[in-house]
């Protein structure tokens, strides 16, 4: 690890204030657009920071993007805790979500209550996310009256796609969308601080979310949602499988990381890494020592 000092944050770049549920909901009051960033490790919990967004969810689409399985069904709490933890090391203002992976709060109240303690005492989380509605928003009222801000997620719930047909946007016709709508009223009135809106039809969020008194975060959802969240590695162009229709690329970072390994190694290869400003040296005096003493 490189010794050199921390750049410090540029105050203009990050609000000082840390985020809170009242200031969330103020912001909805106030039309002020909240941004929301997943993150999974201390360099992206501080590029998060940096820039100045009001929340971070320790998504669990970090399965994908950064533990490399196929789906966020195989993550285990464990393997998001320690993601988790990491994230809570390099944010201080946004809020810190946790996203309870699949498996770890369906089975019963106390499942979902325990499950989202460790979040908040191991991980440092200021708050859960749970996916769908029906016996999730059930879950969701366990949370919140253990003391643990709840976050809803409904529309396309990856954790349950296939049993939605895949990944594909939801509440397409009227009685989908009603359905949508009846789990987004159910995550409120179980005393959600918040929902995502994930993969939805741009008209039907806007019918829901005047209708909603908390923040609704959009992903896929059209631009009348009161935030908006991306994944990061969508977002910086980190991941190259598949690109879902609704994640805009805002930069090209694997093709730069890549590009920096290749010219790495072929410095390597040639010798021309490392050069003299690389390398430590010795008085020669000490070197003369040190040869006779070899
Ligand atoms: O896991 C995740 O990154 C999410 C967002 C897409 C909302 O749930």
């Amino acid at each position: 690890m490189s010794a050199t000092p921390r750049t410090p944050i540029p105050e203009s770049l990050h609000d000082p204030v840390p985020m809170t549920l009242p200031r969330l909901a103020e912001k909805k009051r106030l039309g002020e657009r909240i941004v929301m960033i997943t993150a999974y490790d201390y360099p992206s919990a501080q590029v998060a920071q940096e820039a100045g967004v009001d929340m971070v969810l320790v998504g669990d689409s970090g399965a994908m993007t950064v533990l490399g399985y196929p789906s966020t069904v195989p993550v285990s709490t464990d393997e998001m805790l320690m993601l988790a933890s990491a994230v809570r090391r390099g944010l201080s203002t946004p809020l810190l979500v946790g996203d309870l992976p699949f498996g770890s709060y369906e089975a019963s109240d106390e499942q979902a209550i325990a499950t989202a303690q460790r979040f908040v005492k191991e991980a440092g989380c200021d708050a859960v996310k749970i996916e769908r509605g029906g016996t999730s928003a059930e879950r969701a009222r366990a949370i919140v009256q253990a003391g643990i801000p709840v976050m809803g997620h409904v529309g396309l719930t990856p954790q349950t796609a296939t049993a939605l047909g895949g990944y594909r946007a939801q509440g397409r016709t009227s009685d989908r969308a009603l359905a949508v709508a009846r789990d987004a009223l159910a995550l409120q009135e179980a005393g959600c601080f918040s929902i995502v809106f994930e993969a939805i039809p741009a008209a039907v969020a806007a019918e829901l979310v005047t209708r909603l008194e908390i923040p609704v975060i959009g992903i896929g959802a059209g631009p009348a949602t009161d935030g908006q969240v991306l994944v990061l590695h969508d977002l910086l162009g980190i991941y190259d499988g598949h690109a879902p229709r609704f994640a805009k690329r805002y930069a090209d970072v694997k093709a730069q990381m890549v590009a920096g390994v290749a010219e790495y190694a072929a410095d390597v290869r040639t010798g021309s890494f490392p050069a003299q400003e690389h390398t430590y040296s010795i008085d020669d005096q000490e070197l003369a020592r040190f040869r006779a003493l070899m």
